[in-house]
């Protein structure tokens, strides 16, 4: 049988949902923010086991459009961490040689966070591997912001209505020149997008799994990247 498989290519850019992480705290009695924290790790953890796969690119889901909602505390809480990662990332680059890129809407961060983001993006601009973090992120705000740029450009006579295809609305999208992630695993047991990668996952393989975020290990990373070389992806094909 296995010798009629068809067997996909290794997937070169792998998006996470990483969700579970109250539940995960809750479970232990815990504030919410101590799953965040623990969150965190499991990123740490996570990003390095992709790098070893030869991995290139990694988008994380860390904050929606939709989180803002959630308690002042907690909301302080994850922006606590973002600032604590990208001091880390930014007192020392050679440590972990990934370059951090931002997808969202950053103009509702501090603007010391905004300052931050920009100088890790500077300073890690060289590296080939990828960790794209989505914060203040929609797949609906997205395209609408992306959609306002291109109508700008119209606007400015840089571009023309008529023109507009698919691959020129792509290049006014965060995700500019990133080919669109092979696999997206959401974690927690949820089997919803909540707003994540809307136009990138049009073709994406799903994987959910029942694991909370903070105690997802590399064995379940290596069992979603099996799942996605079990599946079968026709495009419309057949
Ligand atoms: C995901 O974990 C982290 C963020 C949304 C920032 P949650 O905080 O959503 O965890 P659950 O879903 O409540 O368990
Ligand atoms: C999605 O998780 C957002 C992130 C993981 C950052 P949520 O916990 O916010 O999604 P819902 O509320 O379960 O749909
Ligand atoms: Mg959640």
């Amino acid at each position: 049988m296995a010798l009629f498989e068809k067997k996909q290519p290794a997937p070169k850019h792998i998006a996470i949902i990483m969700d579970g992480n109250g539940r995960w705290a809750k479970k232990r009695g815990l504030p919410r923010n101590a799953g965040h924290k623990e969150g965190a790790e499991t990123l740490r953890r996570i990003a390095e086991h992709c790098n070893k796969l030869g991995i290139m690119t990694l988008t994380v889901y860390a904050f929606s459009t939709e989180n803002w909602k959630r308690s002042e505390e907690e909301v302080a809480g994850i922006m606590r961490l973002l600032r604590d990662y990208l001091l880390e990332v930014l007192s020392d680059v050679k440590k972990s040689p990934v370059r951090v890129c931002f997808y969202g809407d950053l103009t509702r961060l501090t603007p010391e966070l905004q300052e931050l983001c920009a100088r890790a993006e500077r300073e890690t601009a060289h590296y080939e591997h990828q960790l794209n973090f989505c914060l203040n992120y929609g797949g609906r705000d997205e395209i609408v912001r992306a959609a306002r740029a291109f109508a700008a450009d119209v606007a400015a006579g840089r571009a023309e209505s008529g023109d507009l295809t698919e691959e020129v609305f792509e290049k006014y999208l965060d995700s500019a020149g990133v080919p669109d992630p092979e696999l997206i695993i959401r974690p927690s047991g949820e089997m919803r997008t909540s707003n994540f990668l809307l136009w990138q996952s049009a073709y994406s393989e799903y994987v959910f799994m029942d694991v909370l975020w903070p105690d997802f290990q590399g064995k379940d990373l290596d069992a979603a990247i099996a799942e996605y070389h079990r599946r079968n992806r026709r495009f419309g094909g057949v």
